[in-house]
C-alpha cells in the first residue's frame, strides 16, 4: 500500500479493469457454476444490512429478528416450522456445523471419542474438509447403478463408532437423489444422526414437487432427519455468500456453543464470529418477494431447460452418463475425452466443468441460462463433434 492515497476516479477506473476480466452470469457462458445471478431485490436488501453483524445480535435486534423468521420459513419449506439455525456463508460452513454437531452430540450422549461418518461416494468436498478439521474419520459409500447412495455399502461401514451418516439431495456433479427415507429408517433406529445436504436442490426440490414431480422424500417430514443444508446462495437466487443450516432440535446447537464472554449474547454456536446479517436481509426479502410461485417458475424453468438441453445433447452424438433427475446435465462423447470437449467449447467461449465420477462434461442449469444460451451452445457443441 502507498503512502497518499488515489483519487476515487482512478481508484474505479482500476477496478473496471479487473472486473472486465471476470466472467459474469448474464452472459449465459458459465455453464459450470451452481451460482447464479443474484435477483435485484435481494442485492437491494443486502446492501441495505451491509454493517449488521449477526455475530453480535443483540446490536442488531431487526437483523436478528429476520433470521429467525428466515429459519422458520425455510424450516416450513421443508417439512419442519419449528427447527433452528443460521444463515451462514455456504454449504461448505454449513456441512461442517452438522459434522461438528453430531460428533459432540454423539461424545456427550454416547462418549465415542474416535468418531467416523459415512457419506457417499458422490459428497461434497465439504466433508473432506469436516473430517480434517473436526478429526473424524471419513468413510465413503459406494453408489448404485444411479450414481446414488447404495444402501447395502451404508450398512456395511455403520459400526459403533458412527457419529453421522450423510446423504444428497441433489449432488454436486450429477443432482442425484439419495434414498434419504431408507437412511432415515436405519438412522432413526440406531440412534445415528443423519444429516442431508441439499445445499443446491433445498431451494427446488419442494417447488417441483408442488408442481407435479414426484421427488423422494428428504426433509425433516423424515424423523430420523436430524440437519439440513440448504444454501439461498444456489437456486435461492441470493447473493454470494448466503447458506443455511436448520437442526430438527436446539440441543444440536448446544452441543458447539461456546461462551462469549464481550458480546450481547451468552452463548455461540457458529463456527464463524463476526457473521453478515446482509445475507439474511437478502433471503428474507427474497422469499417474501418471490414467494412459493416465484420459486416454482424459477425451478420449473430450469428443468424445462434441462430437457432441451439433454435433448440437444443427445442429438448432436454425445452420450447422457445419467437421465438428469435435477438441473444437472452429464455427458461424454465416443471419442473425446471430457478434458478435450471442455477445451474446445473453452475456445468458443464457453465455461463447462467437469463430473469426477465419471468424468463427464458438466452443465448446471441454473437460472441465469435462457432459451437462447442453450440454443447457441447446442450450435457449438455440434461443430465441436463435427470437427469445426
Ligand atoms: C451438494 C453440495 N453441498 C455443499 C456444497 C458447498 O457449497 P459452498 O460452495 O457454498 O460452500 C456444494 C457446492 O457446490 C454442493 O453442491
Amino acid at each position: 500500500m502507498e503512502d497518499k492515497g488515489i483519487s476515487k476516479k482512478e481508484v474505479f477506473d482500476d477496478l473496471k479493469e479487473f472486473k472486465k476480466q471476470d466472467m459474469n452470469y448474464r452472459s449465459g457462458r458459465i455453464l459450470g457454476s451452481m451460482c447464479t445471478c443474484p435477483h435485484p431485490v435481494g442485492v437491494e436488501a443486502y446492501t441495505m444490512f451491509l454493517e449488521s453483524n449477526l455475530g453480535d445480535p443483540g446490536l442488531f435486534k431487526g437483523t436478528k429478528a429476520m433470521e429467525d423468521d428466515v429459519i422458520t420459513m425455510l424450516g416450513e419449506l421443508l417439512g419442519k416450522r419449528d427447527v433452528c439455525g443460521h444463515i451462514i456463508t455456504g454449504g461448505t460452513e454449513a456441512n461442517i456445523m452438522a459434522m461438528r454437531a453430531a460428533r459432540n452430540s454423539a461424545r456427550i450422549l454416547k462418549g465415542i471419542r474416535d468418531p467416523e461418518i459415512i457419506v457417499p461416494k458422490s459428497a461434497h468436498f465439504s466433508f473432506k474438509k469436516a473430517a480434517d478439521m473436526l478429526c473424524l474419520k471419513l468413510r465413503e459409500a459406494d453408489l448404485d447403478e444411479n450414481y446414488c447412495m447404495d444402501m447395502d455399502s451404508v450398512k456395511e461401514l455403520l459400526t459403533d463408532k458412527t457419529v453421522a451418516v450423510v446423504g444428497v439431495a441433489g449432488t454436486t456433479e450429477l443432482g442425484k437423489v439419495d434414498p434419504i427415507e431408507e437412511l432415515s429408517k436405519i438412522c432413526y433406529k440406531k440412534n445415528i444422526y443423519l444429516h442431508v445436504d441439499a445445499a443446491f436442490a433445498g431451494f427446488s426440490i419442494p417447488f417441483l414437487n408442488e408442481m407435479g414431480y414426484n421427488f423422494p422424500k428428504f426433509d425433516f417430514n423424515l424423523p430420523g432427519v436430524c440437519s439440513i443444508t440448504i444454501d439461498p446462495h444456489k437456486m435461492g437466487l441470493a447473493p454470494i455468500p448466503t447458506g443455511g443450516i436448520l437442526f430438527r432440535e436446539k440441543r444440536y446447537l448446544k452441543a458447539m456453543s461456546v461462551e462469549t464472554p464481550y458480546l450481547t449474547e451468552d452463548r455461540q454456536s457458529t463456527i464463524v464470529g463476526t457473521r453478515t446479517g446482509a445475507s439474511t436481509a437478502a433471503t428474507w426479502a427474497l422469499m417474501k418477494y418471490m414467494g412459493r410461485e416465484g420459486y416454482r417458475k424459477v425451478a420449473g424453468k430450469c428443468m424445462e431447460l434441462t430437457g432441451t438441453l439433454a435433448q440437444g445433447i443427445r442429438e448432436s452424438g454425445f452420450k447422457l452418463v445419467t437421465e438428469p433427475q435435477l438441473n444437472i446435465v452429464a455427458f461424454q462423447s465416443g471419442n473425446m475425452s471430457p478434458d478435450e470437449i471442455a477445451d474446445l467449447l473453452k475456445e468458443k467461449g464457453w465455461a463447462v466443468s467437469i463430473a469426477s465420477y465419471p468424468r463427464a462434461i458438466r452443465i448446471i442449469v441454473m437460472p441465469h441460462l435462457k432459451e437462447e444460451h442453450i440454443k447457441t451452445f447446442l450450435m457449438d457443441l455440434k461443430d465441436i463433434n463435427h470437427g469445426s
